[in-house]
């Protein structure tokens, strides 16, 4: 009978040691749902990113428990992970989607082509092309963030000869607590406009025959653990919804997405902190009669992805140990661009190991390509296996080709079955789109 051993060193439930023959002994190996990573790294080789299909469909449930008693549309904002085959799971949990780009439409277009008439578009610079794009989907709202794309996105309808509903995406001035490059509500921030000039927008807005206002959206940055700077916003956006609604039909609040997640501590309970997030969100919008659109995407894939590596080498300078992984900032650049944490741990947990302080690092030739620094280990052997935990978002879909690496496959686990969601590069698949001209 196999048992689960040290959950908190996981990510329990869809994450967790489990004791597994391995060879003629027992070992206690790390699992994702029914399947021992080891096999996985066996059979589709590493780096290798591994999804739970449970924990995506957990976290979705959770968010519309959190959120049952407001209307409100989950849009899954596909740049945290872009996979198909963790949008079409999505899809077929009713998610919409939030998009940035025609690419990213196209990909909601693939999986579910009734999910577009949920899908939200933002961005600072969406182009003509995009906007048209969106406009033949019939998608529910495009966020728009200045005067310029006003006029751009109604010229486009009108060429299309159809309606675009839009909502201006207003900059609160509201400062989260985050990493600067993933905070975007202060002024000085380029997204969307400055709230003290929706009203004249939206009064602009109207006067176009093309379009037609149907909301207000926001979204003040991304990883934000404390709920208050989003009671704050919604604040705001309920003073403006009340002002404009005696010129316009404002039907729904956009609070676009940010809801963080604990990179290094598991104990805390997400339910909870959804609960609270729930309550910052709607209560300032009670009485409006609203309908909420939410754009998640890192806390509903984040904890449920992790990026499988093998040790290639192991070697120590002047006392300093470095665990050479064959994973690098190419296929996980969150550590190097942002310092961000990411909890790393053994896919086969020994008892009564030894520890030891490590830098795990990847073969890219950058002294700011690593995984973690300064980091107490079991201690590791060559060809050992580690999983880098909550890769789920803005790793693969951050990942580049850079070094002339290709990215990692991905796997998408159900129970027992594991799916090939994206088989690995090849280098001539790197190769392909370019010419040696003379
Ligand atoms: N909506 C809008 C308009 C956004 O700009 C973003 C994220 C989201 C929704 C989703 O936010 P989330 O729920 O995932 O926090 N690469 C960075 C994160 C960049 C976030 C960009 N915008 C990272 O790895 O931490």
């Amino acid at each position: 009978m196999s048992r689960i051993e040290q959950p908190a060193a996981a990510r329990f439930p869809e994450f967790f040691y489990r004791q597994t023959k391995s060879g003629r002994s027992l070992a206690s190996i790390l699992h994702c749902e029914r399947i021992p990573l080891a096999d996985l790294a066996e059979r589709f080789g590493t780096p290798l990113y591994v999804y739970s299909a449970s924990a995506i469909r957990d976290r979705v449930g959770a968010f519309e428990l959190a959120f049952h008693a407001v209307p409100h549309t989950l849009c899954y904002s596909v740049k945290a992970n872009s996979n198909l085959g963790i949008l079409r799971l999505l899809a077929r949990l009713n998610c919409g989607f939030d998009v940035v780009s025609g690419g990213e439409l196209e990909r909601v277009l693939q999986v579910s082509r009734a999910a577009a008439r949920k899908t939200v578009f933002s961005g600072v610079g969406k182009s003509r092309p995009e906007m048209e794009a969106a406009l033949a989907a019939n998608i529910l709202l495009f966020n728009v963030e200045s005067e310029s794309e006003l006029s751009a996105l109604a010229e486009c309808a009108a060429r299309l000869k159809k309606t675009a509903r839009i909502a201006l995406r207003v900059n609160p001035d509201v400062s989260a607590e985050t990493h600067p490059y993933i905070s975007t509500g202060l002024r000085e921030h380029k997204f969307g406009v400055p709230i003290s000039e929706a009203i004249r927008l939206y009064a602009q807005a109207a006067r176009r025959s093309r379009l037609s206002i149907a909301g207000v959206s926001v979204h003040i940055g991304s990883q934000i653990l404390d709920v208050k700077p989003f009671g704050q916003t919604m604040e705001r956006v309920a003073e403006l919804v009340r002002e404009l609604r005696s010129n316009h039909a404002i039907k729904y609040v956009d609070a676009g997405g940010g809801l963080g997640i604990d990179y290094d501590d598991q104990t805390s309970d997400f339910a909870e902190r959804l609960a609270a997030y729930a309550q910052a969100l709607s209560a300032p919008l009670s009485g409006l009669d609203v309908h909420l659109l939410l754009e998640p995407g890192r806390s509903i894939v984040g904890p449920a992805g992790i990026l499988l590596t093998r040790v290639l080498y192991k070697k120590t300078n002047r006392g300093k140990t470095f665990l050479i992984a064959d994973a690098a900032m190419n296929d996980l650049l969150r550590p190097a661009l942002y310092g961000a944490y990411h909890q790393i741990i053994p896919v086969e947990a020994t008892a009564g190991n030894s520890r030891e302080t490590v830098d795990v690092v990847g073969p890219v030739c950058e002294t700011g390509d690593f995984l973690a620094r300064d980091r107490e280990l079991p201690t590791m052997q060559e060809g050992g296996l580690l999983a880098v935990l909550d890769a789920g978002a803005y790793g693969m879909s951050l990942a580049s080709n850079y070094n002339t690496r290709p990215r990692p496959a991905e796997v998408l686990i159900d129970g027992r079955t594991a799916k090939l969601v994206r088989r690995r590069e090849s280098i001539a698949d790197l190769l392909r789109l370019e010419r040696k001209t003379k």
